[in-house]
């Protein structure tokens, strides 16, 4: 037995993922199927913890919002950033202490302002309007909607521009130079308690720099509005921790992050004579590795290139076609056979760009194999859809060898859903 990537291990030629063999549950459950490992999902979390011991770790549910597993980590005691009303309810449904939810959102709709006053979760405002709009609900329903403000730092995460979030140029965050008038304003409005200040600079960045610029520009802004009289109970500083994708890379830790923001947030926080707690908001740090997207061979074929069809494709994983990510690859039921040939691993749908993963050397790769897209449980299903008439496939937890569905394969039945025939087209 040996070990392709951290947790996951290689008995008799085939992958196994938290004690069970995935060639078997591919047989049992089908394919497309997303696996989840249980104990990792647990063991990334507490690396957070432990490497941030005095923060709140607030799962960013978008990564994966299924609800066994926000169940998991509602029970380690994380809170959740949420971005959408959709997100709230399960987290709530999920246990998640309504105190230990922030509702983020640069374009929510006053529903989901309405629903967040009810429910009393903390509010990331992103817009003077937003807060108005807050402010009016707020004190129309007799209460005082806590808020932090989200703000543009202008760092550079140096990552895919589509998931890089704190440039000044990006739709998030009120820019650093209206943020003390922004609170000012803030303390006079009916409703409102400015009590917390907010950023997320990106997402799979892969060196701490941007952190530390992020944490330098923050506590510049936290200085400022301090000084402008406001107390600050919360500094949020996001997410955005990379994962190594691809094998041997070497990427920064939560205990690297925490080395290198930590000093700059005490030493600023000391300074201040304040204490706010900070919070951090990590998705994919917690959830990508922990998962994996098991998929049949339908076709192999020798064209431009050497292409493997599938039974999964960009509407169950989109990361490649969207941000050309990189999964790392292998023939679950091969995967300790020497390398022979070099394959683009496509999916079904009807678009030259869909394709999961381009040039990899595998053995050689047949009708019925088993391909395994590692790293697959943040923005994986989350992101799925229906596109070409495809149900979404189900999603297994596995632990100690033995798994559940946390997830049902959708049938044709779901694509009709909700939709309904006006009485002329019956
Ligand atoms: N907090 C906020 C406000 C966010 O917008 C995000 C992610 C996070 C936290 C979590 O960031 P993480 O720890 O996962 O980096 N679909 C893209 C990623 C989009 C990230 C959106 N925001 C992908 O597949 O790479």
């Amino acid at each position: 037995m040996f070990t392709i990537k951290d947790h996951l291990e290689v008995r008799n030629d085939h992958l196994m993922i938290g004690g069970a063999d995935t060639t078997e549950l591919a047989q049992k459950y089908g394919t497309p199927l997303y696996v989840t490992n249980e104990s990792r999902v647990i063991e990334n979390f507490s690396e957070y913890t432990k490497a941030f011991p005095d923060a709140d770790i607030y799962y960013a549910a978008k990564a994966n919002g299924s609800f066994a597993i926000l169940r998991m980590l509602a029970r380690e005691g994380a809170g959740a950033d949420v971005f959408s009303y959709g997100e709230l309810y399960m987290a709530l449904l999920a246990g998640i202490p309504r105190g230990k939810i922030l509702f983020n959102g640069n374009s929510k709709t006053d529903f989901e302002l309405r629903k967040a006053v009810e429910l009393g979760v903390k509010v990331s405002v992103d817009s003077r309007d937003e807060l108005h709009t807050l402010s009016e609900i707020a004190e129309k329903a007799g209460k005082t909607a806590e808020i932090a403000f989200r703000v543009n730092p202008d760092v550079s995460p140096k990552t895919h521009p589509k998931i890089s979030t704190g440039l000044s140029s990006s739709k998030f965050g009120i820019p650093s130079k209206e943020v003390v008038g922004i609170y000012r304003e803030a303390s006079q409005l009916p409703g409102i308690s400015p009590c917390g200040i907010h950023c997320h600079i990106g997402s799979q960045i892969l060196e701490t720099a941007p952190f530390v610029e992020a944490t330098q520009k923050m506590m510049d802004l936290v200085e400022k509005v301090t000084g402008a009289g406001i107390d600050l109970e919360f500094v949020d500083m996001g997410s955005g921790l990379g994962i190594p994708y691809k094998k041997g890379e070497d990427t920064p830790k939560p205990r690297d992050l925490a080395d290198a923001i930590l000093p700059v947030f005490d030493e600023r926080t000391e300074e201040l004579g304040i204490s706010p707690k900070l919070i951090l908001e990590p998705g994919r740090y917690i959830i990508a590795d922990t998962t994996i997207l098991l998929t049949k061979v339908n076709t192999v074929k020798k064209a431009a290139r050497n292409f493997v069809g599938v039974d999964a494709g960009f509407n169950l994983l989109i990361r490649p076609a969207m941000y050309e990510s990189y999964h790392y690859v292998v023939v679950a039921n091969k995967v300790a056979s020497k390398p022979e040939e070099t394959y683009t691993i496509v999916g079904p749908i009807c678009e030259t760009g869909d394709i999961l993963a381009e040039d990899r050397e595998l053995p050689r790769v047949e009708k019925g194999d088993i391909i395994a897209l590692l790293d697959a449980g943040a923005y994986g299903f989350s992101m799925s859809s229906q596109y070409n008439g495809r149900p979404r496939c189900a999603e297994i937890l596995v632990n100690d060898g033995n798994s559940d569905v946390i997830r049902s394969a959708e049938d044709v039945g779901d694509l009709m859903g909700k939709q309904k025939l006006p009485a002329r087209l019956m």
